[in-house]
Parts: C-alpha cells; structure tokens; sequence
C-alpha cells in the first residue's frame, strides 16, 4: 500500500535548512495498521503530509497503491486526496455552525462525482462511528471524544483505502483516547481500511502490525529497505 524508498525533506534553503526527514525507507502493506512515533519536531506531521499528497516537495520515493505522489497531476492528487485518504487531526477541524451530520456532508461539495444521497451516507458513517443518535448536534454540544468520532466519520465519508491521523487522542483524556483507538483498529479490521496514526501513546494500541519511530528525521525502528 505504501512504500518509502530514501524518502527525504528538507525545508528552506542554504544554512537555515532544515532536514526534516532524512532517507526513510518503509513499506506498509495494504491493512496494515501502523502507528508512527518520535519526540516533537522528529518529522511526523511531515511524513504523514506527503502521505496525504500534501506536500510533494520530498526526495525520493513515495508510492501509496502503486503510484508515485510527486507524479500526479493536479486534478489526480486532488481525487488523491479526497478519495483514497481520510484525514483525521488532534483538533478535530470541524465547523462550529455546522451540524454532526453537515460537517460529515461536507467533502461532498467538493468532490467531483457527488455522493447521489450526501445525507443518508452522512448518517450512515456517523451511525458506524456510535453517533447515530446524534446526527444534529453541533460541535459544542459533543464532547471531545464525540468531535473525534464526527470528525473520524467526515474522514470514511468518500470510503478511503487509507486513513491518516496526526495525534487523534491528544486532546482527548486518557479513557476517551482509548475509545478513540479502539474505533481505529475496528475499521481497520471490519472494513480493511489501512491506517496509519502518529501519536506519543503507542501503548493504548492492540494491534499494530508496523511500528515506525522517528528520531530527527531519521527513522530508528521500523521495516528497513
Ligand atoms: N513548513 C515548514 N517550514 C520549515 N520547517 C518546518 C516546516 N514544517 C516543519 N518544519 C520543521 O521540520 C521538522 C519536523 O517537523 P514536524 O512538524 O514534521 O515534526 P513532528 O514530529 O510532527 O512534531 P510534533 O510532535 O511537535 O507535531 C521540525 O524541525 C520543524 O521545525
Ligand atoms: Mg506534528
């Protein structure tokens, strides 16, 4: 599913560059269940961009289901990015004025081929999620592990392969963050959905099968080339 090969970024130039990620090498197989950890600043939000086709300005290689990112033309990253991958964040980014249910809605106005019932898929991902009773809250009557649980839903609305989350639970109290995993590793494993979270709280995780750990941009636990 995704294969790294030398995998490097640097940002900036000449001697304030900074060399945030430095030859990674890494597969991860389709359904894997990988979780990426290091100390702040060891480059896991970076990774985690390119792999969401948000930033091609790496070295190296990155293939995620057989294609190189950096190839892809505009209008393939964009479908890239709003079909293949769901993306799940710490802050959870969802809309205030927004309902549970029309945030979850939300990626249908951007894509091309719309959702033909927006609403009733809406329904049906925040009901996978345990939300199903609580379709027209909006964000400030939901608890922090409820805004996750919508924001987790607005992420499988499209039916991504891959799921890329950067410190799901990091918001959340030590309890609700397990819940939160739990959800993760159920989709994984009922819907074969590959997921792939950074976080600083590996040991709340039952099933990883590939363990990534960064270290200034380098990767010191992991599958090698
Ligand atoms: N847009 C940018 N421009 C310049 N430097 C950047 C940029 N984004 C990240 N960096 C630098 O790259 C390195 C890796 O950053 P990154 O955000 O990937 O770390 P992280 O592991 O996600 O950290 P955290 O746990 O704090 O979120 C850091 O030294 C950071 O300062
Ligand atoms: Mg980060």
């Amino acid at each position: 599913m995704i294969r790294l090969r030398n995998l490097s970024r640097v940002y900036g130039q000449g001697p304030s560059a900074t060399a945030a990620l430095r030859d990674i090498c890494l597969e991860i197989p389709e359904g894997a269940f990988a979780t990426v950890v290091g100390t702040s600043g060891s480059g896991k939000t970076t990774l985690l961009n390119i792999l969401g086709g948000l930033d091609s300005g790496y070295l190296g290689e990155a293939q995620v289901a057989g294609r190189e990112l950096r190839a892809l033309t505009d209008r393939e990253r964009s479908a890239y990015r709003n079909e293949t991958v769901g993306f799940v964040f710490q802050h959870f980014a969802l809309l205030e004025h927004l309902t549970a249910l029309q945030n979850v809605a939300l990626p249908a106005f951007f894509a091309n081929a719309r959702e033909p019932a927006p609403e009733r898929r809406a329904a049906e991902v925040l009901a996978r999620v345990g939300l199903g009773e609580r379709l027209h809250s909006y964000p400030g009557q939901l608890s922090g592990g409820q805004k996750q649980r919508v924001a987790i839903a607005r992420a499988l609305y499209r039916r991504p392969r891959l799921i890329l989350a950067d410190e799901p639970t990091g918001n959340l109290d030590t309890a609700t963050g397990a819940q939160i995993i739990s959800l993760f590793e159920e989709l994984n494993r009922e819907d074969q959905i590959t997921v792939v979270v950074v976080t600083h709280e590996d040991f709340l995780f039952k099933n990883v099968t590939c363990k990534v750990r960064l270290e200034d941009g380098r990767q010191v636990e992991g599958a090698p080339c």
